[in-house]
């Protein structure tokens, strides 16, 4: 099974990033533990802080799954909702944070409505869920 971690905007500051909320592991090393803890997956993880190469990576995307976090983007972009829309591979929304339970602009999710589920506030652990879901639907 082939997986793409998606990250968006600010992302890629995970560890140095407000670690209250996000953690203190950078996603490299996540990453790296990631990939031992699921050996029999195909991982690959792309982050950008610009919506329209994260709207290119949806749109070829070569995947049997998308695990995106699309951070602020989840919030504003219409645009990444209609490349999500647009394609015929399974995506799972996922947040470190419980965005519902943060500020208001947080709780309206663009990208909600067109994934087939959401994962949130779960900590890094969100990542670990929905690639569990994914292999969860193999064997099922
Ligand atoms: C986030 C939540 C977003 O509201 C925020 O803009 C992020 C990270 C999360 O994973 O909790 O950058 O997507």
């Amino acid at each position: 099974m082939k997986l793409h971690i998606i990250n968006g905007p600010n992302l890629n500051l995970l560890g140095k990033r407000e670690p209250k909320i996000y953690g203190k592991k950078s996603f490299k090393s996540f990453f790296t533990e990631l990939q031992f803890k699921f050996r029999k997956v195909e991982l690959s993880y792309f982050q950008s802080n610009s919506e329209s190469d994260l709207i290119t990576k949806i749109q070829n995307a070569k995947a049997d799954g998308i695990i995106i976090n699309a951070a602020a983007y989840t919030h504003t972009s219409i645009a990444i909702a209609d490349a999500i829309a647009a394609i015929d591979i399974p995506v799972v929304e996922i947040h470190i944070s419980n965005t519902h339970a943060r500020e208001d602009f947080r709780k309206k999710s663009y990208l909600s409505p067109v994934v087939k589920g959401c994962i949130f506030g779960f900590g890094m652990q969100s990542y670990e869920l929905a690639i569990q879901s994914f292999l969860n639907q193999e064997n099922a």
